[in-house]
């Protein structure tokens, strides 16, 4: 089968594509014909070695953790699932399981069933940025109806669902992006629209309830800074995790600081792909890239100017 593969970190450049053996379904495994791959930023991140996963990494190594497919063998330990399901899940991250192939393997607890009406690219695209969006509002935010709620880097992957699953809960939804993606970003339901590269956001959005982050640095401390005292502010890259300046700044306000760490939910990533289903919820794929093409979408996330999300297109 077809692979893409690093055989040592660095640049986009070093990822190939190579010819690996198709993996067997052993007992509790189920064989997955990949159709879509969803790409995230600590894809990217691990690629170019400074990630903690990095470390666990054996070259030739297949990165990769979102993906959409058709089972196409199941172990005979295996009984939620059967040849020809569409399925789709998040696979095994943080561990090492190798997305970026046409053929996978996954366990039970992996994957849920893609509804029909979902496509596989939009379904790729969900488990790594859903759960993070909706972990960051109801478990560690937890928003409430009528709330105010700022959301950074709103016309990015975690971010464009963000908006909407705060729209949802009842909040007011201030949201930051760059001014090209206003449209955009108002689509969603945001009722402030901020443009970061010509307004101060802690000008307009103050005394708010909550924050979602997705900068740290000068971004995070002025998120603190536009939150009410004892207001909630989560920030997502775990490279900024417990910035002294930030946990000080925090301190002093009395905001509630967390870098949560997305973890893994079938619940509710069948929620969230039933919410895309019913139309309640839209998945933006901004930038489709065939197999081949691997390294130019992990260019596209790696510029920073992503819409809503990037995905490998396999088999078809
Ligand atoms: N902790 C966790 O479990 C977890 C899980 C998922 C993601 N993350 C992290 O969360 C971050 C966001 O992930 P993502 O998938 O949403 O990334 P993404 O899709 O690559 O985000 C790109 C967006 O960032 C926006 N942006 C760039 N600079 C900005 C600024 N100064 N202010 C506001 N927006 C800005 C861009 O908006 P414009 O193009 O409109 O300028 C673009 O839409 C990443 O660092 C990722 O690693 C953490």
């Amino acid at each position: 089968m077809k692979a893409v593969v690093i055989n040592e970190f660095g640049t986009a450049d070093v990822l190939k594509m190579a010819e690996m053996p198709k993996p067997v379904a052993g007992e509790d495994q189920i064989l997955i014909s990949v159709k879509a791959i969803g790409i995230n930023p600590v894809d990217t991140k691990v690629r170019a070695g400074g990630h903690l996963i990095s470390k666990r990494l054996k070259f030739p190594a297949i990165l990769g953790w979102d993906i959409s497919g058709v089972v196409e063998d199941c172990g005979s330990g295996i009984t939620k699932f059967k040849s020809g399901d569409e399925v789709f899940g998040n696979l095994g991250f943080p561990n090492l399981s190798g997305g970026y192939a046409e053929y996978v393997l996954a366990n039970e607890n992996e994957i849920v069933i893609k509804p029909k009406d979902v496509p596989f690219e939009e379904a790729a695209a969900l488990p790594v940025v859903g759960l993070t969006a909706y972990q960051s509002l109801h478990d560690y935010l937890k928003i409430k109806s009528g709330e105010s709620v700022l959301i950074q880097a709103a016309s990015g992957g975690v971010g464009h669902l963000a908006v909407q699953l705060a729209k949802i809960a009842g909040a007011m939804v201030f949201a930051t992006a760059s001014g090209k993606n206003k449209d955009f970003v108002e689509s969603l339901g945001a009722d402030r629209f901020i443009d970061y590269t010509s307004e101060g956001f802690s000008v307009i959005a103050k005394n708010m309830d909550a924050v979602q982050d997705a900068m740290g640095g000068e971004v995070l401390y002025d998120s603190i800074r536009c939150v009410k005292q004892g207001g909630r502010v989560v920030c997502l890259p775990s490279s900024t995790k417990d910035d002294p300046k930030a946990i000080e700044l925090a301190r002093q306000r009395n905001v509630n600081l967390v870098w949560p760490m997305m973890y893994k939910s079938n619940e509710q990533l069948s929620l969230l792909a039933r919410m895309m289903e019913e139309r309640k919820l839209r998945m933006h794929v901004g930038h489709v890239f065939s197999f081949e093409r691997m390294a130019d979408a992990h260019r596209q996330i790696e510029s920073h100017w992503t819409v809503g999300k990037v995905v490998v297109k396999v088999n078809g």
